[in-house]
This record gives structure tokens, C-alpha cells and sequence, in this order.
């Protein structure tokens, strides 16, 4: 998930105050305050490097460097009157001056920011071999694509409209494709919309783009999957990532859809679809910039937990070769080595040691092969093992965490190779594992782990999939089925969450208990205990997550008429066995509340939230059910739900 912001204003008006920011006008004209304060409300989408472009006549000047917004050396002053700006969280290339956005082509005259990713950028690039490449992002291929683009439209328009040129061709003042600048293409009259529709049509993946080009008051925008927005002001327009970059100018704005393509000028913003011009309604939003920043929701776990669907699709996309049952993970971990591993262990703490737990079935079960899943402040590399044959896997969103990164050094110490499954690129973690493999959640601002969970889970299924296809111990056929189960989750998640008002009225008329009791079998049991987790700590309230085969074993003792039972009666979760001990509590008078696609446990449930069919999938998606329940009882009890009494979101001390 990265920010972006676009804008374009008819000119300086220092004068007339009434056009500032301050006063709720569109600025006084000049573009870099209003990109450098809108990449500074966008700064929770992403945070490690930023930039601006500025176009002032023919020249097209850029900002751009690693680190937060803050830290970005921009002039004081600059008379450029559009621009466009971006605020990055990697997922090509480190966190770098080079890899920061806006990219440009080799003439320096178009600029590009981007959110989401290309998928076929490889291919791209590989077709652009005579351009230079200064980064390693995926992006840095459109400014290109559209350099090519204009100069072959360029050549076409002084051809006398001809059709079919290609880079060879010569231009009549005897220049290649490759000579002509984008100034000349101005002379041209080339469109740049139709330019910019023409190359996001060979784009495979997700985006949202901005372009803008030395010479040119416009900024052009694309959108397929990653949202964007315009806002429409009086004397200047805007496009960003979300209406928080812009809103305490212009609360009026057009929510663009998949396939659209816009231009932005000064004078207004025109939307095409399908190469044709399209009305999109104008709507005027009543949030305040704070609430804006929480995309109308009142806390940013709420936000998270609803982003998940989109989330999930960014953690998969690319990734799944559906042809062949297997996947592409770009790991540098030698084939050879994971075809022998002997033993994965994982290391991780809290919500992120859940995921593991959850991981261990998947790889148990479907690359069979040994895994111990390891709190990591408890971890030691035990005797007993080779460590050339093992594989130490830890799992941490921010990729910071003290405890998770001592675990992983006491293995690389002992000889063990060691794998990075974090939220953060460039991260510690990251940058001390043999290899590392991003979930790609987008930043998570709650203190509670929702979505970077969720992400968790489906990255480790498909690295799943790639150590039981190395290993051959997957058939494509039964790999096949888990990536179908993967590619249906952001659906099925999408339904849970539907369901959201239901679940608060769960947690309402369940907020006054004495305790909260959390049981599923297997998978079922790794999303009890995160379930728990999540009440405990922001709800304040006490919940115990544990295999509901131990009920009888102990805990049974507490369980009473105040004690609700949370359940996952899913596949995966052993629903049979589990709705056995569901019975036990239920005798004692415990109100039991079921996740579920069992329908033998309708009769034992006081309320039934149902879970869509997805296999092993199943009890992830009944995950999403908790977050909900947990988010409503805090919120019920008024809880710091964003930032919880005692706790921190990156722990880094042991
Ligand atoms: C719970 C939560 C924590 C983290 C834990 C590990 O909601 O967020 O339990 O999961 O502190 O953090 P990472 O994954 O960053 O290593």
C-alpha cells in the first residue's frame, strides 16, 4: 500500500488569501504545499520514502529520497503550479533513494507514482532493453511503456494519422522513437490520456497511477484495483489515494472506478471508461481530515479489519501459477534444500506465533514435513537437530521485534537458514534472514494485528504450497485446490464482514460476562487462541483460547451461564469432535457461540455466525468473525481500542 496525490491549479494567487489552505480554499496555487501536507496525511499508507515531481513550464523537476515524508529535502519555495507526490511502502525493491517514487523515463520529462503491483512488469521490462533503468521497482516500467507510447503516437500524428508505428520507425526530421522527447510530442498534439489508456492496457495487476509530463498543466490517472480519487476545488483539482490527502481543501469528490482513466487540469477533471467519456457523480463528503485519514471509521483496527479482502488479494497477486498448481514466491532459498529440509521450525510472538500455529497444519498436511512452531523469547536451537537441513522461519508484521529477531540470530548462529515472513520490507528481519518473504498487508496502524494476520496465514499457505510442490510431496492436483481455496478467500472474507452488524449486535448483548472462553480444534485452535488474544487486549477483558479438546481436562470447572463459549466448527477445526465438547459447556448453561459450517451444530448454538465453504480456509475466515466481536464488546466498553493501556505495536525489547 503506498499514498499518492496529484494537483493541478490555474496559478499563483499569493494575493488573494481567501484561496488558502488555511481558509479551506484550494491553496494559493503553488503545488508543493498542498503535495507535501496531502503526502503527510497519507502518510499512514506507507512511510518509507517519499517524493514529489513538479512541472513549471517545460521543465519537470524531482524529490525523492528513502525515509519518512518529514526527512524529504525539498526547495522552500518552487512557482510550480502541478505535480504529483507519493509516499511508498515497498514491494519491489528496498526502501531506497532509486526505488523512491516518482519514476521517470530515460528523457526525464514524464513522471509516474504508483500503489499496488505489476505483475508483468519482468516481461516489460525485458521489451525495453534499450531503455535505462535506475530502479528496482515494478513501477519505473509505465514511465517508460509511456515514453514509447508518445513518441509512436507522436511519429503516427506527423505521419498524417497512419496507424502501426513502432520504435524503429523514423520520424520525417529523421529522428527514432527512441530520439523523440516529449517536448516534440507537444508540438504533436498527442493526447496523453489515450497515451496513458494505451499502455495501462498492457499492465497485468493492481494500480493506481499518476502521470505528469514537462510541459503539460495536467495530470492524468488510472485506476485498476487500488483506489483513487479526485477532488474538485474551485480553482484547482485534485487525485489521491484516499480523500485525507486533500480534504481540508475540497470535500467534493468523484470516487473512480476499476478501468477509469482521468485527466486532471486546473479548469475541471474528465473520466473516461472503456475509451470513452463517462459521468461519475460528484459526492460531498462530511468527514473531518482526522476521520478521513480512518476512511469514515472510527478506529483504525476497524478500518484494517475491513481492508482485509483487498489485502489479501495484494499477498496473492502475482504469486499463484494457476496452469501448473504451484506458485512463485521469488525466494532465493535453494530448491535443493527445501526438496531435503528435515525440520521448519517457526519462531514468532503473539499474533504473529497464532499465524505460525496455524502454518504448521498447512505444512504439516500438505508438504509433510516436520514443523515445531516456537514463542520466540523461549526459543533455543535444541540439540537433536542438523541445522544445515533445518529451515527457521520467523514470522513478524513489523520485522522489528526483539524477541523474534534474537530467536532467528540463535539459529543462523547454530548454522540453521533462516527465512523473514514479515510485513516490512527492508525491515531487520528482512535484512538478516537468507531470504525473505513479504505478506503485503499495507501498513497496520492498530496495535491489534487484524489484517496482517489474515495476511500472515495466506503468505505462509502459499509457501506451503511451494516447499510441498519442491518436495514432491504435493500433487498439482491437491495444490490446485488449496490455491482455489487461497483465491476465493478475499470473497469469503468479504461475507464475514457483511455480517459485521450482526456481530456487534453479538457483542452487545454478550459485553457483560465474566469471561470469554475461545475453543476449535487444529486450525480451529490456532484462530481460538488470536481470537482470545484480541479480546484480551482491547477489551481488558479476560479470555482464554485454547483446543476444546481441553475443556474436560481442567478449565471446565469455570465454565457457567456467564461465560460465553466462542467456537470454530469449520473445516479444518475437527467439527465433529469439537461440537462434543460444545455439548459439554452447553449442559453447564454457557451460552456458545458458533463460527460455523457444520450443520449438525445448529442445534447447540445460541448464535451462528455461518462460514462460507472453503476448505482449510475455513477457520481464517471464522477468525475475521472474532476481530469483529472482540472490536465491538472494547468498543461497547469504550476501550482505547487503537492504542491499548501498556502495549506497543513494534516490540523491541526482550
Ligand atoms: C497482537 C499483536 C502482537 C504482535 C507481536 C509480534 O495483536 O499485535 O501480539 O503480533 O508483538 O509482532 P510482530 O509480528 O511485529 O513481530
Amino acid at each position: 500500500m503506498c499514498g499518492i496525490i496529484g494537483y493541478v491549479s490555474s496559478g499563483i494567487d499569493a494575493e488573494n488569501e481567501s484561496t488558502t489552505a488555511a481558509d479551506g480554499g484550494t491553496g494559493d496555487g503553488r503545488a508543493l504545499p498542498v503535495l507535501a501536507e496531502g503526502l503527510r496525511n497519507l502518510e499512514y499508507r506507507g512511510y518509507d520514502s517519499a517524493g514529489v515531481a513538479l512541472v513549471e513550464d517545460d521543465d519537470l523537476s524531482v524529490f525523492k529520497q528513502a525515509g519518512v515524508i518529514d526527512d524529504l529535502d525539498l526547495p522552500d519555495d518552487h512557482p510550480a503550479t502541478s505535480g504529483v507526490g507519493h509516499t511508498r511502502w515497498s514491494t519491489h525493491g528496498k526502501p531506497t533513494d532509486a526505488n523512491a517514487h516518482p519514476h521517470t523515463d530515460c528523457s526525464g520529462d514524464i513522471a509516474v507514482v504508483h500503489n499496488g503491483i505489476i505483475e508483468n512488469y519482468d516481461d516489460l521490462r525485458a521489451e525495453l532493453d534499450d531503455h535505462e533503468f535506475t530502479s528496482e521497482t515494478d513501477t519505473e516500467v509505465v514511465p517508460h511503456l509511456l515514453e514509447e507510447e508518445l513518441a509512436a503516437r507522436r511519429r503516427r500524428a506527423s505521419d498524417g494519422g497512419q496507424v502501426g508505428a513502432n520504435a524503429d520507425d523514423v520520424t520525417p526530421d529523421g529522428a527514432t522513437a527512441d530520439d523523440a522527447t516529449v517536448a516534440d510530442d507537444q508540438i504533436g498534439g498527442v493526447d496523453l490520456v489515450e497515451a496513458v489508456e494505451a499502455v495501462v492496457d498492457r499492465l497485468s495487476g493492481s494500480y493506481a497511477v499518476a502521470v505528469t509530463i514537462a510541459g503539460r498543466e495536467e495530470v492524468v490517472v488510472a485506476r485498476q484495483d487500488s483506489p483513487l480519487v479526485l477532488g474538485v476545488g474551485e480553482d484547482a483539482n485534485f487525485v489521491a489515494s484516499d480523500v485525507t490527502a486533500f480534504v481540508e481543501h475540497t470535500r467534493d469528490v468523484v470516487y473512480l472506478e476499476d478501468g477509469d482513466v482521468a485527466r486532471v487540469t486546473a479548469g475541471g477533471v474528465d473520466v473516461r471508461s472503456d475509451g470513452e467519456y463517462v459521468e461519475r457523480e460528484t459526492k460531498t463528503v462530511d468527514w473531518e481530515a482526522e476521520a478521513a485519514e480512518k476512511g469514515g471509521y472510527d478506529h483504525y483496527m476497524l478500518k484494517e479489519i475491513h481492508e482485509q479482502p483487498g489485502a489479501l488479494r495484494q499477498t496473492l497477486s502475482g504469486r499463484i501459477d494457476e496452469v501448473g498448481g504451484d506458485v512463485d514466491l521469488e525466494l532465493d532459498l535453494p530448491e535443493s534444500f527445501l526438496a531435503n529440509v528435515d525440520e521448519i521450525q517457526v519462531v514468532a510472538c503473539g499474533t504473529s506465533y497464532h499465524a505460525g500455529l496455524y502454518a504448521r497444519r498447512l505444512l504439516e498436511s500438505f508438504a509433510d514435513v516436520r514443523v515445531t512452531v516456537e514463542v520466540a523469547s523461549e526459543y533455543e536451537f535444541q540439540g537433536g537437530r542438523d541445522p544445515w537441513e533445518t529451515l527457521v522461519v520467523a514470522v513478524t508484521q513489523s520485522g522489528e521485534t526483539a524477541d523474534t529477531l534474537s530467536a532467528m540470530r540463535k539459529a543462523a548462529k547454530a548454522g540453521a537458514r533462516t527465512l523473514a515472513v514479515t510485513n516490512t520490507v527492508g525491515s531487520t528481519a528482512a535484512r538478516e534472514a537468507d531470504d525473505a518473504l513479504y505478506i503485503r498487508a499495507g501498513p497496520e496502524i492498530g496495535v491489534a494485528a487484524t489484517k496482517t494476520f489474515a495476511a500472515q496465514v495466506t503468505a505462509l499457505s502459499l509457501f506451503t504450497v511451494h516447499v510441498g510442490r519442491r518436495r514432491g510431496t504435493l500433487t498439482s492436483e491437491r495444490a490446485g485446490r488449496l490455491l482455489e481455496n487461497l483465491r476465493g478467500l478475499p470473497g469469503a472474507v468479504q461475507q464475514l464482514l457483511d455480517a459485521s452488524d450482526r456481530l456487534e449486535a453479538v457483542a452487545t448483548e454478550y459485553v457483560d460476562e465474566d469471561a470469554y472462553f475461545f475453543v476449535g480444534r487444529q486450525l480451529g485452535s490456532a484462530v481460538a487462541l488470536e481470537g482470545a488474544l484480541k479480546l484480551k487486549e482491547i477489551a481488558y477483558v479476560h479470555a482464554e483460547g485454547f483446543p476444546s479438546g481441553e475443556l474436560k481436562h481442567g478449565t471446565l470447572a469455570l465454565v457457567t451461564e456467564n461465560t460465553p463459549v466462542l467456537t470454530v466448527l469449520t473445516e479444518g477445526a475437527r467439527p465433529g469432535e469439537t461440537l462434543n465438547n460444545v455439548k459439554e459447556v452447553e449442559s453447564r448453561g454457557a451460552p456458545v457461540i458458533g463460527f460455523s459450517s457444520y450443520d449438525a451444530a445448529a442445534n447447540y448454538l445460541d448464535v451462528e455466525i455461518p462460514i462460507p465453504d472453503l476448505g482449510v480456509l475455513e477457520p481464517l475466515v471464522a477468525n475475521v468473525g472474532l476481530q469483529l466481536f472482540a472490536y465491538h464488546v472494547a468498543n461497547e466498553l469504550g476501550r482505547a481500542i487503537d492504542k491499548p493501556r501498556n502495549l506497543a505495536k513494534s516490540v523491541t525489547v526482550e
